[in-house]
């Protein structure tokens, strides 16, 4: 897992952690009070403190104020909220609906102290207001002396209590003559009500009374105002509630402001308990009854101080509570920190983790970095090792083969002076010399790379016209140009004098390896442009050429020392990186643009000028280009065709030389090829194996003598096609190869040479090669003589010239009748020109097609001769004579006997 992933989740479980403060309540219970007044207030505080015991209740407490409408949208409010319990006391039955509607979205419904018209609520908990009724009647009867005269003030007559506390009153009262009900009112359960009612009552006429039963306290405190302002006593009252609260029922009684009261329960721990047991899916009933007392002024103080200690010790819970309240919250929010951090330092701990992984990880790919560092290093340090001591190697070779090479080129320069010997000879001399030089120049390219890279390799400066030196020098390749059919131009921009101070030998240097390289890779038809420009403190020298340019790949490594393209031809691959080193020399710059088939731009930037130039040290001498080198560098003469073409001729080909073709792409090596065999052979050559290949197939030479490394194709493909092919199959190939290696020799072989000679090899081991593999070829002399001699001659072909014979077999044997059958018409047969054929019959068997023609009519005669009894005649023109006479001259001389002798 990334990073930033493992940080999004950690900081996600922050956030939810944080956010979940304190826990959420289980329920929510919704309370529906009818009226705002000291009783009620005394239940919520009840109903409150209950529900703090259960902890996980959420108590939404409302009051309607005596207004059925507002009471009606408070019920559907909460059920609409989707409270979790209702707990209504009804203000009058008409508030039944709501609660129905309720109880019917499936909300428990708990009615408290007040009923309603239907039953379709969960559960009703409240004081037995008609058992109330009657007990205050009861008592009523008790405390009267001389008949009682009641003044009842009923509750709100719609509302439940007022109709059942009026109908136990009754109830008792009919069982009591002494007591006469003087008068009835009805008020709304309020003090005000009460007194207003009262007030008009007493305003009035109105019966005679003793008694006042109200149906709750504080009616009987109104009624007690009315009395006193219309000045009527004696009056002994009665009340419902008996609140302990200060001024409430249970101080009236005590003080003797109420005769008596009745204790009409509150009880908001009974209501929740309820309301726990239906909401917890516990048993409980639908009716609960809550019990109550009568208050006199026997008991109120009692019962007064009882409250008082009740009250006290539910102040000591509410602040108990409030105290756990804040603990609580406290503990929830240390609690958040602490995960918080505990979370921080998860984080942290991951991060070190991830920081302990990385850097591991880190530590390993360094070492393993190291590690392929210090290998490839150290593969470095062996390859400039190896390739020192090779340099070093040929360093020493090269200041070795120096003083052989001055005293081989030394006296060649003498003899070629000499009058003495023949044009032949000085040809041979001359080729000594030239070889001679190339070897020299090769070795002085060597040794100096060599000083370059010891860093030994110094700057003789010169002050000099670059242009004119350039153009003198470019002058010096015409003629080799022209040779080769290579269009040469100059450019030099701009005007005037251009001295540059530079090492006039080392610049000269490089443009005489740039001109080789093109002159080396631009055929007939091209052109080398040379162009000299100045400018900015700068002088640039380029020479672009149209040959055939160079791969991305070759362009990146043509300075590189010994490099050499993979079609290169011939070289050492030090030219190119001296051109390098010189430039390197001078604080140049060399670049090469070229593309393959598009030709290459060499461009040398020199500074026109050096640092600590001393004009007395400048010793200059004229340098000319060595051309002749270049010649033989580049060598591709196009005199080999012609040469080629004009010894072919079929009409020179009947002499007693064989004909032997040389293939090399080094015309000195041809040249000295040549040399070697053309006293005993007609020698024809070709330039490289594909050129070599069409004039084996034209000509049919006895041998070929091939290089193997060859530009267009080398001397193995050339072998194996010549071997694949009738008309040269036959042929033997010598191949010559500057390898001296086992494998290679085996590759030659396996093309079908017939000989490898390894360079050098003396003038000698070619001739006796050569003449060996003339001589030994297997000939088929005996052809047409029955005798197990030509069966054997014929066994020891290959294969192809095996089958070539049968083939020639056949052909002739089928026209030997023909007097007119020719060479030519065989040809025909055979399926190659007469030249071919011609040649091939006579390296196979040493016979012309004339005289195998003959040889095969004759021996055809004998057969006829022995086998047959026609007469000499006949079997002359059987065997496709004209005349007989002839025949039997023929016969003769190849029998020793005349066909009549022949037949006795
Ligand atoms: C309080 C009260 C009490 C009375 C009861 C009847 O609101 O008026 O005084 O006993 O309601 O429901």
């Amino acid at each position: 897992m990334k990073t930033r992933q493992i940080l999004l989740i950690l900081l996600t479980i922050t956030i939810a952690i944080c956010s979940c403060k304190n826990h959420k309540a289980r329920y929510v219970i919704g309370v529906s009070q009818c009226s705002d007044d000291v009783w009620r207030s005394k239940m919520n505080s009840e109903l409150r403190i209950a529900a703090f015991y259960y902890n996980d209740v959420d108590l939404h407490i409302v009051s309607a104020d005596d207004n059925m409408h507002r009471q009606i949208k408070q019920i559907n409010d909460f059920a609409d909220e989707g409270v979790d319990l209702l707990i209504v006391s009804p203000l009058q039955k008409d508030v039944s609906h709501a609660i129905e509607r309720a109880y019917e979205k499936g909300i428990p419904v708990i009615v408290f102290d007040r009923r309603m018209d239907s039953d379709k609520y969960t559960a009703y908990i409240g004081a037995d207001n008609e058992q109330m009724g009657q007990n205050m009647a009861r008592y009523l009867s008790s405390i009267i002396k001389g008949g009682g005269r009641v003044l009842e003030i009923g509750g709100l007559s719609s509302s439940s209590p007022a109709i059942e506390r009026r109908k136990g009153f009754d109830k008792e009262v009919s069982r009591h003559s002494d007591i006469k009900i003087a008068a009835r009112i009805n008020c709304d359960w309020t003090e005000e009500g009460a007194y207003r009612q009262t007030d008009s009552l007493l305003s009035a006429h109105h019966p005679d009374f003793n008694f006042v039963f109200a149906h709750n306290d504080r009616m009987a405190a109104g009624a007690m105002r009315a009395a006193k302002k219309h000045g009527v006593c004696g009056v002994r009252y009665l009340g419902i509630d008996a609140i302990p609260q200060k001024g409430g029922g249970m101080q009236m009684v005590r003080d003797g402001k109420l005769t008596a009261s009745y204790i009409y329960p509150t009880r908001g721990d009974e209501v929740m308990k309820l309301a726990m047991d239906i909401l917890g899916k516990k048993p409980y009933k639908k009716e609960n009854l809550l019990s109550s007392a009568l208050v006199t002024r026997d008991n109120a103080n009692v019962l007064l101080m009882q409250n008082e200690e009740l009250e006290r010790q539910a102040s000591k819970l509410i602040s108990l509570r409030e105290r756990v309240e804040s603990t609580t919250n406290a503990f929830d929010t240390q609690r958040n920190y602490l995960l918080v951090l505990l979370l921080l330092v998860c984080m942290l701990i991951g991060a070190c983790a991830l920081a302990i992984k990385a850097y591991m990880e880190k530590a390993r790919f360094n070492k393993q970095l190291k590690q392929s560092m210090d290998k490839q290093k150290k593969m470095t340090e062996d390859m400039e090792r190896m390739t020192q001591r090779q340099l070093q190697f040929f360093t020493n070779v090269s200041h070795e083969l120096r003083t052989p090479l001055t005293l081989i080129s030394g006296p060649a320069d003498q003899l070629e002076e000499c009058n003495e010997i023949s044009d032949g000879n000085r040809k041979l001399v001359n080729m000594i010399r030239r070889n001679a030089n190339i070897l020299k120049q090769m070795v002085s390219e060597i040794l100096e790379f060599r000083k370059v890279q010891n860093e030994k390799a110094k700057l003789s400066l010169n002050r000099f016209d670059l242009a004119t030196e350039v153009s003198a020098w470019a002058n010096d390749f015409n003629a080799v140009a022209e040779r080769k059919g290579i269009k040469m131009s100059v450019d030099i921009s701009g005007k005037g004098s251009h001295l540059i101070i530079a090492d006039k030998e080392k610049v000269a240097h490089i443009y005489f390896n740039l001109m080789t390289n093109a002159l080396k890779y631009t055929p007939a038809g091209g052109c080398i442009a040379t162009v000299v420009s100045y400018g900015q403190g700068n002088v640039t020298l380029s020479v672009a050429d149209t040959g055939k340019g160079m791969t991305k790949e070759d362009k990146a490594h043509i300075f590189d020392r010994f490099y050499q393209a993979a079609d290169a031809v011939g070289g050492t691959g030090i030219g190119l990186a001296l051109v390098k080193a010189y430039t390197d020399l001078h604080h140049g710059k060399v670049n090469v643009e070229s593309e393959p088939d598009k030709g290459a731009v060499f461009t040398v930037i020199l500074p026109d000028t050096q640092p600590d130039y001393n004009a007395e040290n400048d010793k200059q001498n004229d340098i000319h280009m060595e051309s002749g080198l270049v010649d033989d560098y580049t060598a591709k003469d196009s005199k080999t065709e012609q040469n080629a073409a004009a010894i072919t001729g079929i009409e020179d080909y009947d002499n007693n030389r064989p004909l032997v073709l040389i293939i090399d792409d080094n015309t000195s090596m041809r040249t000295y090829l040549k040399s070697i065999l053309a006293g005993n052979y007609n020698v024809i050559e070709a330039q490289n194996g594909e050129d070599g290949l069409h004039i084996a197939q034209r000509s049919v030479p006895q041998l070929v003598v091939s290089d193997v490394m060859m530009p267009v194709m080398d001397g193995l493909q050339l072998c194996s096609e010549m071997k694949g092919n009738t008309a040269t199959c036959h042929i033997p190939v010598i191949l010559l190869t500057a390898c001296a290696m086992d494998n290679q020799r085996a590759e030659g072989y396996a093309t079908g040479a017939d000989s490898y000679i390894t360079k050098p090899f003396s003038a000698e081991t070619l001739k006796t090669r050569v003449a060996n593999l003339l001589d030994n070829r297997t000939m088929l002399r005996k052809i047409y003589s029955c005798s197990e001699e030509e069966n054997r001659e014929e066994s020891s072909l290959g294969e192809r010239d095996k089958s070539f014979i049968e083939k020639l077999r056949k052909a002739i044997k089928g026209h030997i009748t023909e007097a007119e059958f020719s060479a030519e018409d065989l040809g025909t047969e055979m399926g190659l020109s007469r030249v071919q054929l011609y040649r091939k019959v006579k390296a196979l068997t040493g016979y012309s097609i004339v005289d195998l023609l003959r040889k095969a009519r004759l021996a055809k005669a004998k057969q006829l001769l022995e086998t047959t009894d026609m007469n000499i005649s006949e079997i002359a023109y059987e065997v496709g004579f004209t005349t007989p006479s002839y025949f039997a001259k023929r016969f003769k001389e190849e029998y020793g006997k005349s066909p009549g002798e022949f037949r006795e």
